[in-house]
């Protein structure tokens, strides 16, 4: 590329955040309280949700959609805020650009391997997450003697987003999937997809006080604002921008999505691919 095309990252630039649906806003929850002075789009892609059943070449192609969409707005980092997407297609979203990546599922991993006293983790998210072994493969390139057990738990999303956070149907569901984890003796269990973090207080009492928990939503924001500083990026003052862009508006739509944000959820556009 001719050098005078190649136009420098400043601060003032936003982060670009990405998921299957409403789930990455867990991350743009942690990043805003995280990093308040930072501007954020948010692409999600509603129209196509769940991504967590669909092959990996379908995966790969919906998210670098997203990713270039948010590249062409010219953000200076990018968060992939969706373990499915991550697992699967972090390497062609990297491939896109010299813009920095991000991912729930390195930050979950090295999160993990800080948190565990007797290296034994278990790792729960959706069915493609889980088969792509992703998170073992993130685990062992950071600590190899580890132990880990892995459970896909697709019931999850669905009880998520029908905003049953503390139903007893939603504790009996959690434990059944748990019990093999927990059978195995973990100290540490990382809550693998965006949309868990709205159970840990379920999933905490399910996994009883000798488990930490690691969610890859806050892990991301704290790794985030440490790689804008060292780059000279980061963003403290101002006012801050959040737009968010979807694929749908679906039922119940705004109520979900203010559920995962913490906050209301306005100035939503829909991108209609
Ligand atoms: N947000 C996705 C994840 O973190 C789960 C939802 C989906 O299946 O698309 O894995």
């Amino acid at each position: 590329m001719a050098l005078w095309l190649v136009r420098a990252m400043d601060s003032s630039q936003p982060i670009g955040v990405f998921d299957s649906g409403v789930g990455g806003l867990t991350v743009v929850r942690a990043l805003i309280e995280r990093l308040p002075g930072e501007s954020i789009l948010y692409f999600g892609d509603t129209a196509r949700v769940p991504y967590g059943v669909k092959s990996v070449a379908t995966v790969t192609s919906y998210a670098v959609q997203m990713a270039q969409f948010l590249l062409d707005r010219r953000v200076k980092l990018l968060i992939i805020a969706c373990n499915t997407i991550a697992a699967v297609a972090a390497q062609a979203i990297a491939a896109l650009s010299d813009t920095p990546v991000l991912d729930v599922i390195a930050a979950g991993a090295s999160a993990a391997v800080r948190a565990t006293r007797g290296g034994r983790i278990g790792v729960i998210g959706t069915l493609t997450t889980i088969n792509s072994g992703a998170y073992e493969q993130a685990l062992r390139r950071e600590r190899e003697d580890l132990f880990v057990s892995s459970q896909a738990c697709p019931l999850l999303v669905p009880l998520v987003e029908e905003g049953w956070l503390t139903h007893e149907v939603t504790r009996q569901v959690a434990a059944e999937y748990l019990a093999p984890v927990l059978a195995q003796g973990i100290d540490t269990l990382i809550l693998g997809c965006t949309h868990y973090p709205l159970l840990q207080p379920l999933i905490g009492c399910v996994a009883g006080p000798g488990v930490a928990l690691v969610d890859s939503a806050e892990t991301v924001a704290r790794q985030a604002l440490r790689l804008l500083a060292d780059r000279g990026l980061g963003c403290a003052g101002g006012k801050p921008r959040y737009e968010f862009y979807v694929t749908d508006v679906p039922l119940r739509f705004r109520a979900i999505g203010e559920q995962f944000l913490g906050r209301p959820f306005d100035h939503v556009q829909v991108v209609p691919w």
